[in-house]
């Protein structure tokens, strides 16, 4: 700490508390006190910034000794309101309602009205000095934390204002902390999900925490750097009522990423944008509130180290961005549960995924069927139009692992029936997929239809006996509509609702054994507002503060009424948990069904989604800006902890073209789920519907992801132990180089791909970071980086770059998974400019439930150095002769061809390609749970 002469130190016991109270003399008629608590049994303190509160004038409890204070604060004068906020960009909504703000009901608000301002700037906008929000009462610090009690004197303009506060600050590990602000004196609603927290508490962290006691406020900067992470001061202030909680918070930069589920680029636009969060049956369009949410963003700061935060809410909410301060800032207003806030310290962007990831739980592990191509269309009218479908895609040599059947199959859209007219072939195409090591997936939707005959659908029958509906605030059944005509909605939240699940499952599985569930319409989506009779006047179902949903003047448009009730909460507080508990329900019931893994892929989802599933982006359409938008959203859901995701390939409404569709292909050939699916009413799009040039495109490249799919599972094994991202954005790799490219991604850390998202192009512009990049198909390396580059791209290619330094596994392309399993490995080595490589292997069954748990598999990690690969076995459990043998090796950068390349002590006779310095080893023939040892 510096040592100015009018800063005045206060030292504090235990061991030695220093409390530093700063005065700069400045005329202020507020009164303020400042504490800054240290992590002081951690051995580190913190400083009051001057210019943070240049506006207050300070004041201190001189001497203090103890830790729990009762500070009897001065009545806080309300003066003119300080409305000179001089720059747009510093001014806070006050009036987030959008309309019904005039000068004088704004400034009732104690606010400042302003009507000359630019484009999305707030005309109603907090003072620079607002006293109407909480101080701090009381505080406590503990070795591991602190608590504070915050008070109000004055009613926010919300009604139920929480006049007294709880904060407590954990510091739950070295890289994470919590903050949850609450109400001490009556339980609120808090998110019913099971965090993944271990007992380590923080020993040595990297963050420091302080608080503002007038005009509360906390802050938590990186130690190390002193960048700030989360700080609400000089933003909107907080407001905790019943039904309207705002906090907010300064961002370190502009790089702002996450808060889902929406549509837009990567990076967020940080210009006033507004983003809301309620689960939504929404085709994907701009900025607006789509399936899922996800209250989750990862920040740069100006050192370019990458910190999360995770506001654990489920309630309808929205989150402004705005400019501020040369930065950005983000206001946060909730309309119910509490304040509970997870911090991140990174300091990368991956290991900030891994942070956030191993707190909501790390993603399934997919079975290894699932990550070949999948197969899917509303509107295959009839059993013999999908038997036509797989028919022709085969005789295509088309790759390709599993069939999808959508709502067509059903009997007048009755879950878990089939039509055994149009639909009378089912068990035996099921029967036959399987024959051919494929596999079958069906949609189901939450909709119980309640007005079949009794007695004659048992979905319902039971479900009304095991009383597992959603109920109604009368405590009926609430009734909605969708596919099947009149519903009801199971409350997956309601632990009877997986039993009763398993039962219609297993029913139909016994005659139709599908391999997974799409469950879809979960958010949940309903065909008419509320219910068929409409909703109540209750402020659940019109709350006083509505945040921008699509629809804008109702929560139950589309859905169901707030105020229905469910096990654990009101619809109001669990809506968005419909997906995420559905998914948790249904994987159940596969798990227990097949005893193998399984996918589930779930349109809606919330935060631990992942744990139990996938996820596809909805309803996109067969467009350009569809393709491109793809992009920002599967990397999203990386940082979501929902690895396993897809967009529908070629697009889902509207008509593809062979050209948009080829490259969607190429495209979708790199997401981790890939699925192409087709509206009803719009021409087929299945590789085998197109001509035999566009087949042979399709056909190419998705030899290239199954030639590639042991370093995809690879990464999906690291994903599923450690959280570790697999489809990464380039700034996760290169954060300073690249913050916003998201027209390119990379698989892992090794392979960048890079493709067409124009019509009629054939070339891409694509940025390479400062790097060693290797072309892919021949090895040549790129000449030029640190910089975009022109890449030839016709339409019968996709570039794909691999970055040196890297070893990936692989197996000649099959036409199943199955077939590509009991071919031998090969692997791709790409040399760093020091000439160093590595990379891993991982290997199982491809199914068992408990391969990772019980160690059932091979890993190999590789590495070279010096003109050496060697291996290290780490576990050899899975030893299926063929499967483990490695047949060659590939090795891109070797500047010349060497004298003598020995495997495992024999020399081989290679082949080198003197012009792209490739060198080829083949026909090898080793086991790869031998350590390897490569000379050259
Ligand atoms: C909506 C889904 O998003 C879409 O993929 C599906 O085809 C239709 N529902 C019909 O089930």
């Amino acid at each position: 700490m510096g040592g100015k002469e009018d800063e005045m130190l206060v030292f504090l016991p235990k061991p030695r508390r220093r409390l530093r109270l700063t005065s700069w003399g400045l005329a202020m008629d507020v009164v303020l006190l400042t504490l800054t608590f240290s992590l002081f049994a951690l051995g580190t303190f913190s400083i009051i910034n001057p210019t943070q509160f240049q506006n207050f004038l300070s004041y201190f409890h001189c001497g203090s000794k103890s830790s729990s204070q009762n500070t009897t604060l001065p009545n806080l004068h309300v003066g003119a309101p300080q409305c000179d906020v001089t720059f747009d960009s510093d001014r806070f909504d006050c009036w987030p309602e959008g309309k019904g703000a005039v000068q004088q009901t704004c400034e009732a608000r104690g606010c400042c009205w302003d009507t000359n301002v630019g484009q999305g700037v707030p005309t109603c906008f907090y003072p620079r000095i607002f006293n109407n929000s909480y101080r701090v009462a009381s505080f406590q610090e503990f070795t591991h934390g602190m608590e504070a009690v915050l008070q109000r004197s004055t009613q926010s303009p919300y009604p139920g204002d929480v006049m007294e506060l709880k904060l407590e600050v954990t510091y739950e590990t070295n890289e994470r902390l919590r903050f949850k602000i609450f109400d001490p004196n009556n339980k609120r609603y808090e998110v019913p999900i099971d965090l993944q927290k271990g007992k380590e508490m923080a020993s040595n962290p990297d963050y420091k925490v302080s608080l503002s006691m007038e005009q509360f406020a906390i802050t938590i900067r990186r130690t190390s750097t002193g960048d700030i992470m989360f700080d609400s001061s000089g933003v909107s202030p907080l407001i905790f009522a019943d039904q309207y909680i705002q906090i907010g918070t300064q961002l370190a930069t502009s790089n702002v990423y996450g808060l889902g589920e929406h549509r837009s680029s990567l990076k967020l636009d940080t210009d006033w944008t507004k983003i809301t969060f309620w689960a939504r049956d929404q085709a994907p369009i701009l900025d607006e509130n789509l399936y899922g949410s996800h209250p989750f963003f990862m920040n740069l700061d100006g050192k370019n180290n990458a910190h999360g935060v995770f506001l654990l809410n489920s309630n309808a909410m929205e989150v402004d961005l705005q400019p501020s301060y040369g930065s950005s800032a983000l206001t946060y207003r909730s309309i119910g549960g509490i304040l509970d806030f997870y911090v991140f310290l990174g300091p990368t962007p991956d290991a900030v995924v891994r942070q956030y990831v191993n707190l909501i739980g790390k993603p399934f592990f997919p079975p290894f069927w699932s990550f070949g191509f999948h197969l899917c269309k509303y509107g295959y009218m009839s059993s013999t139009e999908v038997k036509k479908v797989i028919d022709r895609n085969r005789a295509a040599n088309i790759p390709y692992d599993v069939q999808w059947n959508d709502i067509d199959y059903m009997a007048s859209h009755l879950d878990w029936t089939y039509d055994n007219t149009t639909y009378a072939g089912l068990p035996a195409i099921v029967e036959d997929l399987h024959q051919h090591d494929q596999k079958y997936v069906i949609i189901v939707d939450p909709g119980i239809s309640s007005v079949e005959s009794p007695g004659t659908y048992p979905p319902y029958d039971e479900g009304v006996k095991d009383d597992i509906f959603v109920k109604a605030h009368d405590g009926s059944n609430l009734q909605g509509k969708v596919w099947p005509g009149q519903t009801v909605f199971p409350d997956f939240l309601n632990p009877n609702a997986t039993d009763w699940w398993y039962r219609q499952a297993k029913r139909y599985h016994d005659v139709v054994p599908f391999d997974g569930l799409w469950t879809d319409m979960n958010e949940p989506s309903n065909f008419v507002d509320g219910s068929i009779s409409g909703c109540t006047n209750s402020s659940l179902d019109n709350p006083p503060f509505i945040p921008p949903v699509i629809d804008g003047s109702s929560l139950f448009s589309r859905t169901l009424c707030p105020s229905a009730q469910q096990y654990v909460s009101s619809h109001y507080n669990v809506h968005s948990l419909y997906g995420f508990s559905e998914a948790r329900a249904s994987m159940g019931v596969l798990n227990q069904l097949k005893s193998e893994r399984s996918i589930v892929i779930s349109r809606s989802t919330f935060p631990s989604s992942g744990r139990y599933g996938g996820h596809w982006l909805g309803d996109n359409r067969s467009g350009w800006k569809d393709l491109y938008y793809s992009i920002p959203g599967i990397i999203n859901f990386q940082m979501f902890g929902i690895p396993f995701v897809g967009a529908d390939i070629c697009g889902f409404g509207g008509g593809t073209t062979p050209e948009l569709c080829t490259r969607w292909m190429q495209v979708g050939a790199f997401y981790p789920f890939m699925r192409n699916h087709d509206a009803l009413g719009q021409k087929d799009q299945d590789p085998g519907s197109f001509d035999l040039v566009t087949q042979g495109y399709m056909r190419s490249v998705l030899q290239t992801r199954y030639h590639l799919l042991p370093y995809l599972y690879s990464l999906f094994f690291r994903n599923h132990i450690q959280g570790t991202p697999v489809v990464r954005p380039l700034f996760f790799q290169y954060p300073g180089e690249a913050s916003e490219v998201d027209k390119q991604f990379l698989w892992g850390t090794s392979l960048l791909i890079s493709p067409v998202l124009e019509e009629g192009a054939t070339f891409v512009s694509a940025y390479f970071p400062s790097d060693v990049w290797y072309d892919f198909y021949n090895g040549s390396r790129l000449s030029t980086v640190g910089e975009s580059v022109r890449l030839d791209a016709p339409l019968s290619k996709i570039n794909l770059h691999v970055r040196g330094g890297s070893v990936l596994p692989t197996k000649p392309a099959s036409l199943t998974t199955a077939a590509l399993r009991n071919q031998s490995f090969s692997l791709l080595v790409a040399l760093a400019d020091d000439g160093s490589a590595e990379g891993e292997v991982y290997w199982d069954d491809g199914k068992s439930l408990d391969s990772v748990e019980k160690e059932k598999y091979s890993s190999v990690s590789f590495s070279v150095a010096g003109k050496i690969l060697e291996s290290i076995v780490f576990v050899d459990n899975y030893d299926v002769g063929s499967e483990m043998q490695l047949d060659g090796i590939t090795i891109f950068g070797v500047g010349k061809m060497p004298q003598q390349v020995m495997v495992n002590n024999v020399a081989v006779i290679p082949h080198y390609d003197g012009k792209n310095h490739v060198l080829k080893l083949s026909g090898l023939s080793v086991n790869l749970l031998q350590p390897l040892k490569v000379t050259w």
